[in-house]
């Protein structure tokens, strides 16, 4: 896979797995009580108004974020996972649209969450995805990353019943991510490890536009 089409396969392997993505992480939160944690701690952070929940897949945080009082709405780059999302979650907002070209107004989101989708865009494109971040977000809004924590990328071929994919992955160190943060005008405030003594743990950054 090239760095010219990684969006293009990007978005046809979450075509394909859609169903049976959404079927491996329905209702799975209420087993991750350090996510929900910092799902409730986002939640306390924004300044009301829209919040953007960034590679939404099937919606599940989403809509987690609607139950603790937050207007959340979900991006993301599949169709599928879209169409999935608007179906499941009626009452919702959902859009197709891809994070590296966020099609909202500048300073028009009080909060934005991107758990387990960043880790699809190559490092080159990182400053810039962050800049877009940093555009549409109101001063003082709350940004969340999830992550997979190590240094390599790997070429994902199958997933989610042994459907076939082609996307990378990347793991990032904490440090890393927050460097990208902190020279895209975020400050970042907490970092959360989560199985800190896996073979890939997962971090949570929690950062503020400046
Ligand atoms: C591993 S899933 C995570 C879904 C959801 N955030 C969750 O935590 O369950 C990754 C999602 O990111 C989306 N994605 C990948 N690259 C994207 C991009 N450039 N813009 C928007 N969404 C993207 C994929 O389509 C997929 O639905």
């Amino acid at each position: 896979m090239t760095g010219d089409n990684w969006e293009a396969d990007t978005r046809a392997s979450y075509d394909t797995v859609a169903e049976s993505y959404a079927d491996q992480v329905r209702g799975a939160i209420a087993h991750y009580p350090y996510l929900r944690a910092a799902l409730a701690a986002f939640a306390e952070s924004t300044g009301g108004g829209p919040v953007a929940d960034i590679g939404c897949g099937p919606g599940e945080v989403t809509a987690h974020l609607n139950e603790l009082g937050v207007e959340a709405f979900g991006i993301d780059l599949s169709p599928a996972m879209i169409a999935l999302a608007r179906r499941t979650h009626p009452g919702l907002r959902f859009e197709v649209g891809s994070m590296v070209a966020l099609e909202l107004p500048a300073a028009s989101v009080g909060g934005l969450l991107a758990w387990q989708s960043l880790i699809h865009v190559p490092d080159a494109e990182i400053p810039a995805v962050l800049a877009g971040f940093h555009r549409v977000l109101r001063p003082g809004g709350p940004l969340q990353l999830l992550f997979h924590v190590g240094d390599t990328s790997r070429l994902k071929t199958e997933g989610y019943g042994g459907h076939p994919m082609k996307v990378r992955v990347h793991r990032r160190r904490p440090e890393r991510v927050s460097a990208w943060l902190r020279a895209a005008g975020f400050e970042v405030e907490a970092e959360l490890l989560l199985d800190p003594a896996a073979e890939v743990p997962q971090a949570v950054l929690f950062a503020r536009r400046g």
